[in-house]
């Protein structure tokens, strides 16, 4: 070998060295890279679970106190029931005749389902009213039904402080369930459309099931007496629409009281 190729060999395995030096300083700077990036990919990660955790805790929180909120009201709604002796189905089927009611009148399924967890609360008003007079065989006299009638004030009255959506529509169902629509109920004599949908959807629903049920001062009327009663009621006691939306439905209305019968012990 020459000198010459000998310079040449020196500088070809100079630039290898430093190609390898390079090398070797670049796998390590991405190495550190990953490194960093694992790290903070794996933060991010944490926070992400974290979130997501407290989101379904949230969530959770959420639909206890919606549950709750619906057990409190149907439990009330059933306490003022069983002080006037109706049995615990009442208010179930209630509910559920208030809920088709306001699914065929037209309202939002949001509302349809408010007023079915509103209505079993229409006789809150009831824990209120004296045993003697509440429970009282037969029929009132003067005094007795003017007492028994405050029932719809006093619901009003217990309720009407909230806030809540819920017992906003239970407070007007308890104030508005014993108007007409002739103007001619109580307390307020509202008539027609100046009742609330929610308080003349009760009022049907409730005197529907009153009627079909056996209770202290009377037996259960059979169909065609409900029936009878309904169409010459039609647009004097009942909203002529929900009259209409009753018989046009009857077979759903009749397989709700079949599906929630009263059973003995009630
Ligand atoms: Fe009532
Ligand atoms: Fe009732």
């Amino acid at each position: 070998m020459d000198i010459h190729e000998n310079k040449l060999v020196g500088e070809i395995e100079k630039l290898r060295e430093e190609f390898v030096k390079t090398t070797e300083k670049l796998i390590k700077d991405v190495k550190r890279q990953d490194k960093i990036m694992l790290r903070s990919d794996k933060r991010q990660q944490q926070e992400y679970d974290e979130l997501q955790k407290k989101f379904g805790e949230v969530e959770a929180l959420q639909k206890e106190i919606e549950d709750t909120q619906k057990e409190v009201v149907f439990t009330m709604g059933a306490i003022g029931e069983s002080r006037s002796k109706e049995t615990g189905n009442h208010v179930k089927r209630v509910a559920e005749y208030s809920y088709l009611f306001a699914k065929y009148y037209g309202l939002a399924e949001e509302e349809c389902e408010m007023l079915k967890q509103a209505s079993p609360m229409h006789d809150i008003g009831k824990v209120a009213i004296p045993d003697s007079v509440l429970n009282k065989p037969g029929r009132f006299n003067e005094e007795e039904r003017a007492i028994m009638d405050t029932h719809a004030q006093l619901g009003y009255d217990m309720l009407k402080h909230s806030n809540r959506s819920l017992l906003k529509a239970a407070a007007t169902v308890a104030y508005e369930h014993h108007e007409k629509w002739d103007g001619t109920g109580y307390p307020n004599k509202l008539a027609g459309e100046d009742i609330h949908i929610y308080g003349r959807i009760t009022a049907l629903a409730d005197v529907f099931d009153a009627l079909g049920s056996d209770r202290v001062y009377k037996k259960a009327w059979d169909d065609e007496k409900i029936f009878k009663l309904f169409k010459e009621e039609r647009a004097k006691h009942f909203d002529p629409k929900l009259i209409d939306i009753f018989f046009d439905n009857l077979d759903q209305f009749l397989e709700i009281r079949d599906s929630l019968k009263d059973t003995i012990e009630d």
